[in-house]
């Protein structure tokens, strides 16, 4: 009689609520789309994903991220956790982010490992950092805003006297909703701002400092671009920021000169295509009066996914950028990026003083059945970016008066 040498299999053991670490397969050959972070860009991927018939895997910061509420293969594990993101990378037929922040050392292993990122490790680079990204503009001979690297108060001083006060100083990595910006009039007030703010980000490589650009308005230019090559472009789009944060988009951008339309469309092309990126690409600009008063731009930032300023294209456009970001990013064919309607006014819902959101959708929708309301399932804090309405239809100043009422009631700042 032979002995077994091992135990047959048992079922593993339960530990604890927490979600299944791997993705279950769907039948019919479907890939599954690792995202690394779980934002309220990994959730509106669901969407497209569940319509595709694709699946979508999540590494979560929590069990009640943003995306881990709504898809249910969403590991928790931390963006800086090479054997976190190997382990989740590893059930994924590509792996895309919902965010910026994972260290270029760790895309580097993955991508050792043979993982296909998309973005790649070398163009998310030039998202990550603002210096490199300031840097590689300069090389292409895209516009940007005079800028240097500072590291002394000296050179900051130095700085300002030259291109004029104030000037906006900027940590190179980590900001992200005006978080790591601020305007200063002398070395001392930056000072003071990264003693106040505790440095959002590393500064020990020094920091951006740039021109305050005296802008007309701030545009943003968003496109598609595939592993094959293949790209497309949305109408530009015109960016309203308050404090930092954005609060409203008008696509397209009213007014826009269709030859700076051009111009800018084909910059961020041609960005894109000496970048080598893959998957939304969008690019933060300012348009300026140059000389003679003829129309200009130069570029604010980079961002290497999709980005609050095609929100509108969920219900505006043929293709939306969730799912153009989708097919993008496994090499399909791109959806059409032409806008369905004459205007799509986007209004973010930023955190108020109100936690309970639900109540006023009785409001809201009984007022305006066309508004399209879009929820993140984030916790209420103030200035936290929570929501967002849409609204699109043949008269600009109409549009933006009915996405911005629903914003605002949904936050609380106005009650009829
Ligand atoms: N050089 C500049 N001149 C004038 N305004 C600026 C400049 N840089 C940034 N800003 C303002 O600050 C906002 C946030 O800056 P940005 O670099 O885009 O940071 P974030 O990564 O937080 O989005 C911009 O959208 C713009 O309104
Ligand atoms: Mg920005």
């Amino acid at each position: 009689m032979s002995v077994p040498t091992s135990q047959p299999s048992q079922p593993s053991k339960q530990s604890g609520p927490s979600k299944a670490s791997r993705p279950l397969r769907a039948p019919g050959g479907f890939p599954v789309v690792g995202v690394v972070g779980g934002g309220q860009l990994a959730r509106m991927m669901q969407g497209p994903a569940v319509e595709l018939g694709i699946q979508l895997s999540i590494l979560a910061e929590s069990e009640t991220a943003a995306a881990a509420l709504v898809v249910p293969s969403s590991p928790v594990g931390h963006h800086t956790d090479l054997e976190a993101i190997r382990d989740f990378a590893a059930s994924c037929d590509v792996v895309t982010f919902d965010h910026e922040h994972v260290p270029q050392d760790i895309l580097q292993a993955l991508e050792e490992d043979g993982v296909a990122l998309h973005p790649t490790r070398a163009a998310l680079r030039f998202a990550q950092d603002k210096l490199a990204m300031r840097e590689r503009l300069d090389g292409l001979g895209i516009a940007c805003p005079r800028w240097t690297r500072a590291t002394t108060a000296d050179e900051v001083t130095a700085f300002g006297d030259d291109v004029g006060w104030p000037i906006v100083a900027k940590t190179p990595r980590g900001g992200y909703d005006g978080k790591g910006v601020s305007v200063v009039a002398s070395a001392d007030e930056l000072s003071d701002w990264l003693g106040r703010v505790g440095r959002p980000g590393p500064v020990e490589d020094g920091l951006l400092l740039e021109e305050k650009v005296d802008f007309v308005r701030e545009l943003a230019v968003l496109i598609a671009r595939s592993p094959s090559g293949q790209a497309a472009a949305w109408p530009v789009v015109e960016t309203v920021q308050t404090d930092g944060i954005c609060t409203e988009v008008l696509a397209p951008a009213p007014g826009l000169d269709p030859d700076l339309a051009s111009v800018v469309t084909e910059a961020a092309l041609r960005v894109a295509g000496e970048l080598g990126v893959t998957g939304v690409l969008a690019v933060e600009m300012f348009e300026v009066r140059a000389g003679g008063g003829r129309a200009a731009y130069v570029v604010n930032e980079l961002a290497m996914r999709p980005h609050n300023s095609g929100h509108w294209s969920m219900d505006g456009a043929v293709t939306g950028q969730f799912e153009q970001h989708l097919r993008a990013v496994l090499d399909l064919p791109l959806g059409d990026p032409r806008p369905t309607a004459p205007w799509t006014v986007m209004a973010n819902v930023l955190g108020g003083d109100y936690e309970h959101l639900y109540p006023a959708y009785r409001h809201i929708m009984a007022r305006d059945p066309g508004a399209k309301v879009h929820v993140y399932g984030k916790g209420v804090r103030p200035g936290r970016k929570i929501g967002h309405v849409n609204v699109s239809g043949p008269d600009l100043a109409d549009a933006r008066g009915r996405a911005g009422h629903a914003a605002d009631y949904l936050r609380g700042v106005i009650t009829e």
